[in-house]
Order: structure tokens, then C-alpha cells, then sequence
């Protein structure tokens, strides 16, 4: 509980700064580093047979395991999110 009264706080906060660029994948990878390692690692992101193989398939499959986690993150960090593993990974 505490880390999701934790986590929505340092949302508003990020909220509220003007945002600069329209995503921000160093924002995404600190998400993906605090929330998204507990069930897989990045390996799933590069395995052969890996599911997600459009931009629009990782969007939903981000908001897929976000809303399963219970994180209530904003679309911009969604975006992030996408972004980073994008950038990082998928490379569409
Ligand atoms: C509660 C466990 C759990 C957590 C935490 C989790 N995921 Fe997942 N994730 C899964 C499972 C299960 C799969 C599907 C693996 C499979 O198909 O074998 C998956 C698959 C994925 C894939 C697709 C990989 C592929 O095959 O291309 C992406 C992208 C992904 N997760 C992103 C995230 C992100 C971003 C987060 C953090 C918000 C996250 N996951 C946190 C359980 C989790």
C-alpha cells in the first residue's frame, strides 16, 4: 500500500513539471527498472518467439502488464515506457 501511495505521489509530482520532450525513455527505463522485473527480466523482450512485433502491440501489452500491476501511470508513461523498451529492445 504504502508503495502505491509512494508511486502516485511521485506521479502527481512528475505531472507537474512541464514536460520537455514528448517522451522521455530515462523516465522509462526507471519505471520499467522499479515495477516490471519482479515476473521477467528484459530477456523477454529479445527471445526468439517473443509476442509483441508491432509499436501498437507493445503499447497494449505495456498497458496490459501496468494494469495488472496496479499502477495507475499516466499515458505519458506509458509512452515512456514504450519508448524505452522501443529505443532498447524492439526497434520498430
Ligand atoms: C505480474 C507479473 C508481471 C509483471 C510485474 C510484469 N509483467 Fe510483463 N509479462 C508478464 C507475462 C506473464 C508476460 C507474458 C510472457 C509470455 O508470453 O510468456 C509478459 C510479457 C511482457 C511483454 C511482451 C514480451 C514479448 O513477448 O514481446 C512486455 C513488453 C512486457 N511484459 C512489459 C512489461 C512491463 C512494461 C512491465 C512493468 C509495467 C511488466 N511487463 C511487468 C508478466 C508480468
Amino acid at each position: 500500500m504504502k508503495t502505491v501511495l509512494q508511486t502516485a505521489t511521485l506521479a502527481c509530482l512528475l505531472a507537474a513539471l512541464p514536460s520537455v520532450q514528448a517522451t522521455d525513455a530515462g523516465n522509462g527505463k526507471t519505471l520499467v527498472d522499479k515495477h516490471c522485473t519482479s515476473c521477467h527480466d528484459d530477456s523477454v523482450y529479445t527471445r526468439e518467439n517473443r509476442r509483441v512485433k508491432s509499436m501498437e502491440a507493445l503499447q497494449k501489452q505495456v498497458k496490459r502488464c501496468e494494469l495488472n500491476l496496479g499502477l495507475k501511470w499516466f499515458d505519458d508513461d506509458v509512452s515512456d515506457v514504450v519508448s524505452y523498451l522501443n529505443d532498447s529492445y524492439y526497434r520498430f
